[in-house]
Parts: C-alpha cells; sequence; structure tokens
C-alpha cells in the first residue's frame, strides 16, 4: 500500500509537526509527509521542515487581501500536491467552506481542549477561570464550523490549584503530541472514516465525544 501523502499546515512553533515527523521516521504513522505549509515565514516549523528535507512552503497573506482570495491560493498549493491527508497542526486562520469541503474526511485539526466545551483562543485561561478540574485537547475532523467538526479522539489532564495557563498549556502540550501521531497513524491505516456527522474508527461508531486515548 502506498505510504499515505500527507500535507501539514503550520503557523508558528510547529511542536506539533515535529511529534509528527518523529512518529513518520519511526514508522509509526505508515506515511509520508510531502510538504509543510505555513502562513508566517517566521514559523519556526519551517526549521523543523528544512532540518528534515520535507519541502516547506510559505504563503503569507497579502495586506488586506480577502480570506476567499487566500484560500483560493491554498487551494490550488494543496491542489498540486494532492495529498490524501491534510493535517492543521496550529494553523492559525479559519479556512473557507470550499476549502474545508474539498477535503471532508482527510482534514484533521487539535484543539488544546475538551470539545466541545472552549472552542476558539484562551482555552488553558477559560479552563482556569471557570475552575474546571479536567483539561485537555481534542483532534477532529475540519468542517467549516470552527473547532466543531465530528469528534475523533480527546485525551485529559488534571487543572491542579495553582495552575497558570503556562502550566497548564505544557501539560497539554505533552498529550497534544501523543494524540495527534496517535489519530494520524489509524487514518494512515485505514482504520479511522468519517461519514457525514459520523466517527467509524476500526468499524466502529465512536459515541461524539470521540475515544479517549491516555
Ligand atoms: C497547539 O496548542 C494546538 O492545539 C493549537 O495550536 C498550538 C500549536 O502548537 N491548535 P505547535 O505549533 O504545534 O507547537
Amino acid at each position: 500500500m502506498m505510504p499515505t501523502q500527507i500535507v501539514v499546515l503550520i503557523s508558528g512553533y510547529g511542536g506539533n509537526l515535529q511529534a509528527i515527523i518523529d512518529a513518520v521516521e519511526a514508522e509509526k504513522i505508515s506515511g509520508q509527509i510531502i510538504a509543510v505549509i505555513s502562513d508566517k515565514e517566521e514559523a519556526y516549523g519551517l526549521v523543523r521542515a528544512q532540518e528534515h528535507r520535507i519541502p516547506a512552503y510559505v504563503l503569507t497573506p497579502e495586506k488586506g487581501e480577502p480570506r476567499a482570495v487566500y484560500d483560493e491560493r491554498l487551494f490550488t498549493l494543496l491542489q498540486d500536491l494532492n495529498p490524501d491527508l491534510v493535517v492543521l497542526a496550529g494553523f492559525m486562520r479559519i479556512l473557507s467552506p470550499r476549502l474545508v469541503d474539498q477535503y471532508a474526511g482527510r482534514m484533521l485539526n487539535i484543539h488544546p481542549a475538551l470539545l466541545p466545551k472552549y472552542r476558539g483562543l484562551h482555552t488553558h485561561e477559560r479552563a482556569i477561570e471557570n475552575g474546571d478540574t479536567l483539561h485537555g485537547v481534542t483532534v477532529h475532523f475540519v468542517t467549516s464550523d470552527l473547532d466543531a467538526g465530528p469528534i475523533i479522539a480527546y485525551s485529559t489532564v488534571p487543572v491542579k490549584p495553582h495552575d497558570t495557563a503556562e502550566t497548564l498549556g505544557d501539560r497539554v502540550t505533552y498529550k497534544e503530541h501523543k494524540l495527534y501521531s496517535q489519530v494520524i497513524a489509524w487514518f494512515a491505516a485505514g482504520k479511522l472514516k468519517n461519514e457525514g456527522s459520523r466517527v467509524i474508527l476500526n468499524d466502529i461508531v465512536l459515541p461524539k465525544e470521540g475515544v479517549m486515548v491516555d
């Protein structure tokens, strides 16, 4: 079987990208990262791509460029690359429905909260402010509803009494890297499918909160 052709979209540090690169190199993911695309030229993840000889593309938005126009450029690049799977790994842009629809069932996102709680930004701050004792990270298929696509899997972390957004965030980050690699490995092995709002793993329809990965 041909290894799953993966494109990873980033905007920053690329910690998740690194975890995915490592999992591919360790053959835990039966795939190949054929390209990394960043919307920011200073993203450290681009250095990671270079170090691992992965083609890297910078696609910065022009000043005042409408979202639809930027997305059309991204759409064209993705069509040229022709991936089996698009992985959003800290890509800080909302994608237009046309792009998302094109990759329905083969575009993943990781979100640093236990969805459906805390869509959007500042998730660690919000979990602390609300006095949550449990927080975590979720991986889901991407739809045009922000952070609201069908959930695949989640990992939890405790919120400790004196946590700051930073200490809590570090705990979440550690789980993110394990969780994302695992979900991508399932997809690449053909074990993971998305049919409408249903997520199917190993021929079993998952509950709407997804499967827990420790
Ligand atoms: C992660 O917290 C991820 O959940 C969120 O953006 C952050 C990206 O971090 N979507 P990194 O660039 O992978 O280190």
